[in-house]
């Protein structure tokens, strides 16, 4: 134990939507801050809602049991923006938050959160506040890191549904369209998509042309297949009012005549206990943010580089996104083995 960090007291919150694999990460911060610095663990209720109303508590060391499998956060999360005003009080809520920060005598905050969250976490380590950010999403997008925790998870969830969507499609000789989540980013389509033997997978970063799908699937329905699974993600153009999911089925049936049915995953993509790499990724990020806190280094984002769990400063990354770069090399791959991304046939 090292006698200079004795005491220090660690908040920890976490924001944004809620991922497979944060309570892998709280425990690893909490059993890392607890055994092995002597530090106290802060766990503060629905993100930074929790540091503008004070509701927190002091997790002890035996609290951290059995949290490794947990789906979902045990703090509870919320979506609010400390650098806009309090919806019903009107005041900056960064300014109640600075200063609570101080009346807790918090030593350090570990911030767990997506893209939006990394920025408010930029902003806070800007004013000075001891800010660490832990990347999780399932949707992967979070600039500065090769994998978000959650995504594992969420590919595999998505990679069973689309193994389940085969038969049934095969059985009636549909077209099966499957809408997964991923916001703006195509990173949990295009894995998935892939897992699970997707003939069409339409992203955001590719643009795609109806008439290109439509013709793609009319070539596989001449070439003797029966069936095909169009994967969507949830943030491709379509018009407003509509899924994603219904949009691509209904243009599929309208262009070709062939039968479609829609299926929108939905939630139950985020929901549930985390798989093994999502739980070794969270408690790997968990316990590197405690030894950076340890050497007294804060504004950074704990990531994972090759096969490095490193950090990178938050000012670098807060707020960016990391899209699927249309080139990326499973995208080039696919191509060749006649995956249709929409844009051109194959
Ligand atoms: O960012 C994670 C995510 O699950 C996205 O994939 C999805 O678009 C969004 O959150 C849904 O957010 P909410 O929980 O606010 O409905």
């Amino acid at each position: 134990m090292t006698p200079s960090t004795r005491g220090m007291k660690i908040g920890i919150l976490t924001a944004g939507g809620d991922c497979p694999g944060i309570n892998a990460a709280i425990r690893g911060v909490g059993k890392t801050a607890i055994s092995e610095y002597g530090m106290k663990l802060i766990g503060i209720s629905s993100g930074f809602r929790g540091l503008v109303d004070k509701e927190y508590v002091e997790l002890e060391e035996n609290q951290l049991s059995g949290m490794l499998t947990l789906g979902g956060t045990i703090l509870g999360t919320s979506r609010d923006k400390p650098f806009k005003n309090d919806p019903i009080t009107g005041v900056n809520m960064s300014k109640i938050i600075k200063k609570n920060y101080k009346e807790i005598g918090l030593d350090a905050l570990v911030v767990i959160g997506g893209n939006g969250t990394q920025k408010t976490a930029a902003k806070l380590a800007a004013e000075g506040l001891n800010i660490i950010g832990l990347p999780k999403t399932i949707d992967n997008d979070v600039f500065g890191t090769d994998v978000t925790f959650g995504f594992d998870t969420a590919v595999s969830i998505a990679t069973e549904a689309i193994d389940r969507l085969h038969s049934t499609a095969n059985s009636h000789k549909r077209i099966m369209v499957i809408e997964l989540m991923g916001h703006n980013a195509g990173w949990l389509s295009l894995y998935s998509g892939i897992a699970g033997g997707g003939d069409v997978i339409l992203i955001p970063e590719i643009p795609y042309d109806m008439d290109i799908v439509a013709r793609y699937l009319e070539k596989r329905a001449k070439n003797k297949k029966p069936y095909s699974i169009v994967v969507v993600a949830e943030g491709i153009a379509k018009p407003k009012g509509v899924s994603a999911a219904s949009y691509i089925s209904q243009s599929i049936s309208e262009k070709t005549g062939l039968e479609t049915r829609e299926t929108i995953l939905g939630y139950v993509q985020r929901g549930g206990s985390p798989t093994a790499m999502d739980r070794i990724l969270a408690t790997r990020y968990g316990a590197h943010a405690v030894e950076l806190i340890a050497e007294g280094k804060f504004g950074l984002m704990v990531c994972k580089d090759g096969e490095t769990i490193t950090s990178v400063p938050l000012d670098q990354v807060g707020g960016k996104l990391k899209l699927v770069p249309p080139e990326h090399p499973i995208v080039k791959k696919s191509r060749k083995m006649g995956i249709c991304f929409g844009d051109r046939m194959v």
